[in-house]
């Protein structure tokens, strides 16, 4: 079986090589599935990340769920505890720029958001199988995060990011179901 880094190399490139038209189409209807999911309808707050160049859009789904009333909350990565905490996000401005066009909350601009407030959590990855493990990009970030969330998780994905086994590790941790151009896959 390839390593966690091969595969997230090849998927990586296979990411890149959707053209740009095809990748808004296949966005929009991963949003579109997305905004018919009940834990989604149901979710006061929603935890998720800011995407970058190349990510599904989800500057698209914090728009939406502020028109919808919902809080938002972003993440802020510590790169030396490898931990990360939630801010609440009301408005662009608040965001700043980090390292690699990250873009992460002020946070002397924009209140922390404990794990329980938050209800749904979007869980980023690059790789899923139908037992809700992934793939991340590799800080184990969303693994630790994990270890104090018990609230509702959803990560989502094109269609090919989905197969058939992903190599796990002691520490990962399954999401609750998986949202792809195609179908919604709930993890019993
Ligand atoms: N719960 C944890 N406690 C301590 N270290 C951890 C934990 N989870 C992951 N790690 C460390 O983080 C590193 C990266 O983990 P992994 O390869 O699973 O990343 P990932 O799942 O792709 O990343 P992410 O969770 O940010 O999406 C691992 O080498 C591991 O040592
Ligand atoms: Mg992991």
């Amino acid at each position: 079986m390839q390593s966690k880094h091969e595969w997230r190399t090849n998927m990586k490139l296979k990411i890149n090589e959707i053209r740009a038209e095809e990748k808004a189409l296949l966005d929009q209807q991963i949003l579109n599935r997305l905004y018919t999911y009940e834990p989604y309808n149901t979710a006061e707050t929603i935890g998720l990340t800011v995407a970058m160049k190349g990510e599904i859009n989800t500057k698209e789904i914090i728009e939406k769920a502020w028109e919808d009333g919902k809080r938002v909350a972003v993440p802020k990565c510590d790169p030396k505890t490898k931990q990360m905490t939630f801010h609440y996000l009301t408005e662009w401005d608040q965001l700043e720029s980090v390292y690699f066009g990250l873009e992460e909350p002020r946070p002397d601009q924009t209140a922390l958001c404990p794990p329980e407030e938050i209800n749904l959590l979007l869980v980023p990855g690059l790789i899923f199988d139908r037992h809700g493990f992934r793939i991340g990009f590799g800080g184990g970030y969303y693994d630790r995060y994990l270890k104090k969330y018990s609230n509702a998780t959803v990560s989502l994905a094109y269609e090919f990011q989905l197969v058939e086994k992903v190599p796990t590790e002691s520490f990962d941790l399954p999401v609750q179901a998986i949202i792809t151009n195609e179908q919604i896959v709930n993890i019993i």
